[in-house]
């Protein structure tokens, strides 16, 4: 453009140092003035046309590169993804063994218990039906040794604390041993002071058992 313009310029000189008429020179100077506006404006639309490409081809790079860029990080992004998988198959492999180890010793351990507990259930139960059997044992044994004192109380009064009929000693808290050697005595005669008719009649109907428990009971009087 600039070389244009300057050539338009001399031209322009030139022929105005040539000319005598004042006008033609002025014309050949807007003439060649308008030359170099068209040069100008054919300079610059190729200049912006260069431009234009340019940018275009520059665009074209920048995209080309950031394809690249996006494929390389997808690639690396795959990469990533396969190796954490990996690594979290592994994890999980690891946690389902350990699992299964540890229910594995969770079962045996509860196996152990189970067996310690049979066992312990097996004596338990064994211990319970030798105390059921000895409870049956003193339940039949066991005659109701206050009921056997009902008939008792008229002479020796409700807590065995009268002398009966103003003859007996005062029976309340015997020993029980005491109490049923005297009525087994009563029973067959070979225990007694001068009233031993009257206990002879009523202990006669008792056995030795109802003995035993009347003799229990009055030990626990007072
Ligand atoms: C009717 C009154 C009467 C009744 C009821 C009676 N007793 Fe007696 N008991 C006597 C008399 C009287 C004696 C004293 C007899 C004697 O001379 O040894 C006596 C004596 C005893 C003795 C000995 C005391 C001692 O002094 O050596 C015992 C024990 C005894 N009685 C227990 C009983 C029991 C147990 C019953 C109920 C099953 C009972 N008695 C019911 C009147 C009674």
């Amino acid at each position: 453009m600039k070389k244009t313009f300057l050539y338009s310029l001399v031209v322009a000189a030139f022929l105005v140092g040539c000319g005598d008429d004042g006008k033609s020179v002025t014309d050949s100077v807007k003439s060649a003035a308008a030359g170099a506006v068209d040069s100008a404006k054919e300079v610059a639309s190729d200049a912006a046309h260069s431009a234009v490409e340019g940018a275009k081809d520059a665009a074209s790079g920048a995209v080309d590169a950031a394809k690249e860029g996006a494929k390389d990080a997808v690639e690396a992004t795959k990469d990533a993804a396969t190796s954490a998988v990996d690594a979290a198959k592994d994890a999980a492999h690891g946690a389902v063994e350990a699992t299964k180890e540890a229910a594995s010793s969770a079962v045996d351990a509860a196996k152990d218990t189970a067996a310690s507990a049979v066992e312990s259930t097996k004596e338990a139960a064994a211990g319970a039906a030798a105390a059921a059997t000895g409870a049956v044992a003193a339940v039949t044994g066991d005659v109701d040794g206050k009921a056997k004192f009902t008939k008792c109380v008229a002479c020796h009064g409700a807590n065995g604390e009268k002398k009966a009929l103003g003859a007996s000693q005062v029976i309340a808290g015997w020993d029980a041993a005491k109490t049923e050697a005297a009525l087994k005595g009563y029973k067959d005669g070979s225990y007694g002071g001068a009233m031993k008719g009257v206990m002879k009649g009523q202990v006669a109907s008792y056995s030795d058992a109802d003995i035993a428990a009347v003799a229990a009971y009055i030990s626990t009087l007072k």
